[in-house]
């Protein structure tokens, strides 16, 4: 397998209580470690794994072959399950994974411009189609917006310092690359901020990268497209990396768990809005102490699973 080392991979497969015969979706295929673990349970069941990066999608396949007739790879937005799954002629499903964010081959390429510590284009962009670049964000968005999703999205608190430094420096010359725009973080933040915590440029590219690929802003409907196709009993399950997201994931499944929005002192309810899903998991599953020596990635993951009622 070509190196992304599937995070919780064990703890999700067994709390997804595989079916033989299922129809299962994973929505973030990556390199497809999570299908894998799937594909090893099902026997008559199949599996239909879906990437926006037509680069996880070869990969995958390459990685899945053993499988490959139990196996339907699409590139796609995880988004659009309910089209994405009429195009293949499934109804209703038995059970999704969804391991947010991006994988380490996106990182480790320092041509798609995820990471600040190897110098590359200024992209970001998952998917190649996609017109949005964290170029375009950086050099023409302005100063307030670019303040105000490093803040948000990065949970950054010198954003405004970092967003006035880019300004700054856009005007003298085009931001570019990956390592120049690191840089212009690492000056942003002062030097006694910059000794303790991770990497200066950390959050500001968590930030880019979410915006660049609306990562946050599809999260929640997402979540309700897949709830809608879960079969009853059927489960989803969800590994998040910062508290941003995670926070959506929570509060969209007690919001599909308990919907009523009737007032509290009405004795019965009115509003006819029905339970969708069982909580599985009150709290969320970490990864233990050994995965997170072996996968630095794993530290921030926290796994929420629920069930359709
Ligand atoms: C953390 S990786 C998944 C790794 C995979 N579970 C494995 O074990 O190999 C996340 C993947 O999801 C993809 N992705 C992120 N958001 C997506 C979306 N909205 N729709 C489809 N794929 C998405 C990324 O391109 C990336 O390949
Ligand atoms: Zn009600």
């Amino acid at each position: 397998m070509k190196e992304h080392k599937p995070v919780l991979l064990i703890e999700t497969v067994e709390l997804l209580k595989v079916k033989e015969n299922g129809v299962y979706v994973d929505g973030t295929l990556g390199a497809g470690g999570h299908s894998m673990e799937i594909l090893k349970r099902l026997n008559g069941g199949k599996l239909i794994g879906i990437d926006r990066d037509m680069n996880a999608i070869e990969i995958a396949r390459k990685n899945l072959r053993d499988f490959s007739n139990m196996v339907t790879l699409i590139k796609g937005n995880f988004k659009d399950i309910k089209n994405i799954l009429s195009e293949v002629g499934v109804d209703m499903i038995d059970g999704a994974v969804l391991d947010l964010g991006f994988s380490s081959i996106q990182v480790d390429d320092p041509e798609r411009g995820f990471s600040y510590q190897n110098d590359g284009p200024l992209d970001m962009r998952m998917d190649k189609d996609d017109d949005l670049t964290a170029e375009e964000i950086v050099n023409t968005w302005g100063e307030k917006e670019l303040a105000e999703i490093i803040s948000t999205y990065g949970e950054e608190k010198w954003s405004s310092r970092i967003a006035h430094f880019i300004v700054e420096a856009r005007g003298k010359r085009k931001i570019n690359t990956t390592g120049q725009l690191a840089e212009i973080i690492k000056s942003a933040i002062p030097a006694r901020a910059r000794r303790t915590g991770p990497h200066p440029a950390k959050r500001t590219f968590q930030a880019l990268r979410i915006a660049v690929n609306s990562e946050i802003d599809i999260l929640s409907d997402a979540l309700k497209n897949f709830v809608d196709v879960l079969k009853p009993g059927g489960r989803i399950c969800v590994i998040s990396f910062h508290s941003l997201e995670d926070r959506i994931v929570k509060q969209t499944f007690k919001e599909l768990e308990n919907p009523c929005v009737c007032p509290p002192d009405l004795p019965a309810c009115v509003c006819g809005k029905e339970q969708k899903l069982k909580i599985i998991t009150k709290k969320p599953v970490l990864p233990d102490l050994m995965e997170i020596e072996n996968n630095p990635r794993a530290r921030s993951a926290r796994l929420r699973v629920a069930e359709r009622t």
